[in-house]
């Protein structure tokens, strides 16, 4: 995920260690490139980048030395253009006397460049953030002031994200909100901007928290917000912000688990954003619709999208796809694929040595291999045809939360397309999520104190929510310690039912389809002793045969799935927390494993 930091300084000054400073401070968000801009008091700009890590690019091309009355610095993580020195950002406008970057994702990138380049501008890269740069050109040239111009700008850009930009020969930067993260601050001589909290308060802890649909002028000695509707300053007093940096980092959530939880609605929107503007989605689309035999590879989590996947694909396209776990994938498939067949290999950190071992495996016979990765510039995005980005940033603890959810939502899209099924109801998926966090959290604490001491479950599911099941299952066991088992729940009676007994703790999670099916098993468990707990939309069969129900908004068959595994996160969460545990850094576990 980007992340920009902008600032202005009362005289002209070295201005490098600063903003190195804030890149490394910026750099725990993941990124593949890093750049630094200085704008000199006598008009001219110095602009340094390339893809690597912000200590070595810094070192290379001597950040250090740069100086300006105002700076500004990118870290760039790869989404619209490769990772490379010219689609680093930030970038020029066609004569070198803007420079600009953003974090997030113009969606109408494409037809903006191309109604940029039709207009004459010279065009470098492939990355957004230079369109970014033009949009507010095309308005500069015809004259409009930078507030007007970037006014303007703000209409022709789709998609999420925050910018900064300043000119040649004035003093100040601008910065604008639309969708990502941005907040303002105020020291003593100096004005800065950033993508986030954290890398602003080693140098104030005067801040502007900004809104979408504002753009703020920075000065060395004050900050100006505008509405971007009506040309208008807006007044906000500057806060003084007295928390600590860790709990800053943590965007104010006790964990980065919560935090990322709680992110999901927003990644989920940009995913959907990302895939409805990507060039490169058809063809993803048709290597999978050409596939002799298509494998849904992945471990852990992944693994778990992937079976979600196999069930969207089946009614959505009617496509069998195989999900396979990466190890088995070499014994029991590798020797009898060829060049026909094709993979989809999915993985948070692309860096996973037994998706890279299937991968090999899959190589040696030609297999076609395609991607579902979140880390930009991994391993797997490397080796693979052609991948398309989780688009989630950097996902820090290490129970995977907001990564599953856009893995599912990211298979039911490419199901949607390959059955020829219009995405459009998909838009709706960002604010069910949302309501589902807000109406399950206090559902599922209710429950807290009744299974905190309870060192086994069972989880159970069907269809479509059978992953849902495994997920839950492996969250409960990743972070509270307790073991539990998840299944298919009509499996249940055919031997776990036996360790069934007083109050034993059994979750089924149900789609609307599978009510009947679910109450059989709720009432096997239940005759003999055992606590269901119900995860579905409100149901009064359900109702009258569970102990309790969490409820989820009604969405759906299809939907259901991708928002039944948020409560199960959050009991996860809450039981890890009630038994004394960190859930952001389970023992014995590792983020990404690299060993076999
Ligand atoms: C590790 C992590 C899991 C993750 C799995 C696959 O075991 O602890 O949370 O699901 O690796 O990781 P990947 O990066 O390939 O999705």
């Amino acid at each position: 995920m980007c992340g920009i930091f902008g600032i202005v300084t009362q005289e002209e000054q070295t201005l490098g260690p600063i903003l190195i400073a804030a890149a490394r401070r910026l750099s725990y968000r993941g990124y593949d490139s890093v750049g630094c801009a200085t704008l000199h008091e006598d008009g001219s700009i110095d602009l340094r980048k390339d893809v690597g890590k912000v200590d070595d690019v810094a070192e290379r091309l001597n950040f250090a030395e740069m100086s300006g009355r105002r700076g500004i610095t990118q870290l760039r993580w790869a989404t619209f253009g490769v990772p490379s020195q010219v689609n680093s950002q930030p970038h020029l406008d066609s004569d070198g006397d803007l420079v600009g970057a953003h974090n997030g994702n113009v969606v109408n990138n494409i037809e903006l460049r191309a109604a940029f380049i039709a207009e004459g501008m010279t065009v470098r890269s492939t990355n957004d953030g230079e369109t970014c740069v033009h949009a507010v050109e095309r308005y500069v040239d015809r004259g409009y002031s930078m507030l007007e111009a970037i006014r303007h700008a703000y209409e022709d850009l789709e998609g999420d994200y925050a910018f900064v930009i300043g000119r040649a020969g004035e003093e100040e930067l601008y910065a604008f909100k639309k969708g990502s993260g941005l907040v303002a601050g105020l020291g003593e001589g100096f004005s800065c901007v950033s993508s986030d909290l954290p890398s602003i308060l080693p140098l104030t802890r005067h801040v502007l928290r900004m809104e979408d649909g504002e753009i703020v002028v920075l000065r060395a000695e004050r900050l100006t917000l505008i509405d971007v509707a009506t040309g208008q300053p807006i007044s906000r007093e500057i806060e003084e912000v007295t928390e600590g940096m860790d709990a800053a980092q943590k965007g104010g959530y006790a964990h980065f688990m919560l935090k990322e939880i709680h992110e999901q609605p927003q990644v989920a929107q940009e995913l959907l954003h990302l895939f409805d503007a990507s060039p490169h989605v058809a063809p993803f689309v048709e290597q999978m619709r050409r596939a002799r035999n298509l494998y849904l590879i992945g471990c852990g989590t992944s693994y778990h999208a992937c079976v979600a996947g196999s069930v969207y694909l089946a009614r959505l396209a009617g496509r069998p796809a195989i999900p396979v776990l990466a190890p088995q994938f070499i014994p029991q498939y590798a020797p009898t694929v060829g060049p026909e067949d094709v993979g989809i290999f999915v993985s948070q950190s692309g860096e996973t040595k037994d998706v890279l071992n299937a991968l090999h495996a899959a190589r040696a016979n030609e297999m076609q291999a395609l991607g579902l990765v979140n880390v930009i510039g991994s391993t797997l995005t490397k080796k693979c045809d052609r991948y398309l980005p989780l688009a989630c940033g950097y996902e820090i603890s290490v129970p995977a939360t907001k990564t599953f959810t856009n893995q599912m939502l990211a298979f039911l899209y490419l199901a949607m397309r390959l059955g020829g099924h219009e995405t459009e109801s998909l838009q709706q998926l960002p604010a069910l999520i949302e309501q589902t966090l807000r109406e399950t959290e206090p559902q599922v604490a209710a429950l807290v104190d009744s299974l905190r001491a309870w060192d086994e479950f069972y989880c159970l599911g069907y269809g479509s929510t059978y992953p849902i099941a495994l997920e839950g299952a492996l969250k409960l066991k990743e972070i509270t310690y307790a073991h539990c088992e998840g299944m298919l729940s009509t499996e249940f009676k055919h031997g776990p039912l036996a360790a069934v007994r007083e109050s034993y703790p059994v979750l089924f999670v149900s789609g609307p389809e599978d009510v009947p099916l679910m109450i059989s098993g709720i009432n096997e468990t239940t005759v003999r002793g055992g606590k269901t707990i119900v995860i579905a939309e409100e149901d009064p069969r359900l109702r009258a045969n569970a102990h309790k129900m969490i409820t989820l908004p009604a969405a759906g068959p299809l939907l259901t799935p991708l928002l039944a595994v948020l409560p199960l996160q959050l009991l996860s969460y809450q039981l890890s927390l009630a038994r004394g545990y960190d859930p952001d850094f389970p023992r014995n576990l590792s983020k990404t494993l690299t060993v076999d």
